[in-house]
């Protein structure tokens, strides 16, 4: 399977499936993805409904038909926009043509659904744990002891989401062996140091830097 870093928290997985998750594109600084490169798409996965997140994510499955996969309260609003959706909420797992994604706890507010979430996504046998906007929890271990992921995607940023400190705590939790940082300098004012939570993680883990709109293949 290849994984698209699009840049920010969007990703593309691509194998037998693709699967977009917080697919933020028009308005994202750093992707060089627009919604018009997109051409097909079978499922789309949002953690939570901020705008950085929720990006273009009810456009692509519009133009692309893919199914959307959500928080209920998300979920809801994509069928009543006339969307193909599949509804689930925290402690769950669905299966959608070949797609099997679970949904974790994440620390972090939200609108619609009053918390965002994580997803573990299950693709041609690799196990790929995107945990959205979060703070550190206590989840972050029994998401490794029950999912097993084989990579993590964790935010970074220091703001809205984890310091590279609790970030690296997060790794010791998950006992995750491949890591990519995501969710900083976007902007501004989510500045953060990938080198700097890569040496906090040091051994634990390999921790893989990307650039937005690189590929890694596992
Ligand atoms: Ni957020
Ligand atoms: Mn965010």
């Amino acid at each position: 399977m290849k994984i698209k870093w699009i840049g920010h928290s969007a990703l593309l997985l691509e194998g037998s499936r693709k699967v977009l998750i917080d697919p933020f594109l028009t308005g994202n600084p750093v992707s060089e993805t627009s919604v018009d490169d997109i051409t097909e798409c079978d499922i789309v996965i949002v953690t939570h409904d901020h705008g950085d997140h929720l990006g273009d994510s009810f456009d692509i499955c519009k133009k692309t038909g893919a199914t959307l996969v959500s928080l209920f309260e998300i979920a809801v609003k994509a069928e009543e926009e006339g969307l193909k959706a599949e509804q689930m909420n925290v402690g769950g797992t669905i299966e959608n043509n070949g797609v099997k994604v679970s949904m974790v706890p994440a620390l972090h507010t939200a609108t619609l659904g009053g918390t965002a979430v994580g997803v573990v996504v299950e693709l041609d046998g690799v196990s790929v744990y995107h945990a959205g906007d979060t703070g550190l929890t206590m989840d972050m271990t029994l998401i490794g002891e029950m999912y097993k992921p084989d990579i993590a995607f964790l935010p970074i940023d220091g703001r809205f989401t984890m310091t590279p400190r609790l970030a690296a705590k997060a790794v010791e939790m998950l006992k995750v062996p491949r890591v990519v940082p995501i969710h900083y300098n976007t902007f501004p004012a989510i500045e953060s140091s990938p080198e700097e939570f890569k040496s906090l993680v040091g051994f634990r883990s390999e921790v893989i830097i990307l650039k937005p709109g690189e590929i890694i293949k596992l």
